[in-house]
């Protein structure tokens, strides 16, 4: 691995009003635009999906095992309505928490808003893949990117490094 290589990454906007098609969904594409700003990822899935718990299970579980994409980002349901089930879905999902990533946006997002902890995201692994769930609003998800994207490529290389110790 070296800095040629490139990372494959998938979205999933979860919001039932941008899943209808009531509300046009900003922070999918803002995500992509800012992982592929740089040479090392590239997006090859994004979808809309309603907060439907299941649906999330089923999108995450998809994107890691059957597409095997190796980064995964998570927009919207993290919050405190009753249809935010984003953090629990991707709880059942994942064999390993990573509470750094969840712990580090906190940290550095409280200096911007205090209102940022009232997301209950969390990030993980499963299997090779690495789950993490941002805010549904387009600065959050710009703000925590700036936190995240420069510690990524580090995480992603020793995660995959395992694929080619075997
Ligand atoms: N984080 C940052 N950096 N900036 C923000 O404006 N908004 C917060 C929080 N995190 C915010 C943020 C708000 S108001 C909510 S309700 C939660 O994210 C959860 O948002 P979600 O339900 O869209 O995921």
């Amino acid at each position: 691995m070296n800095n040629d290589t490139i990372f494959n990454a998938g979205i999933i906007t979860i919001s039932d009003s941008a899943a209808l098609g009531r509300r046009i969904d900003k922070s999918g594409p803002i995500i992509k635009r800012e992982l592929e700003s740089g040479n090392n990822f590239k997006v090859l899935a994004y979808t809309l999906i309603p907060d439907e718990k299941l649906i999330i299970k089923t999108t995450l579980i998809e994107m890691a095992e059957n597409l095997n994409l190796d980064l995964i980002f998570t927009t919207g349901g993290t919050g405190l309505s009753r249809r935010d089930l984003t953090p629990e879905a991707t709880k059942e999902v994942i064999d390993k928490e990573i509470p750094g990533i969840a712990m580090a946006l906190l940290v550095n997002n409280l200096n911007k808003t205090p209102f940022s902890m009232l997301s209950r995201g969390i990030a993980g692994l499963r299997k090779q893949s690495l789950i993490i769930n941002l805010p549904g609003n387009p600065k959050a998800v710009e703000e925590s990117l700036e936190i995240i994207l420069p510690v990524l490529f580090h995480a992603l290389e020793i995660i995959k490094s395992e694929s080619f110790q075997h």
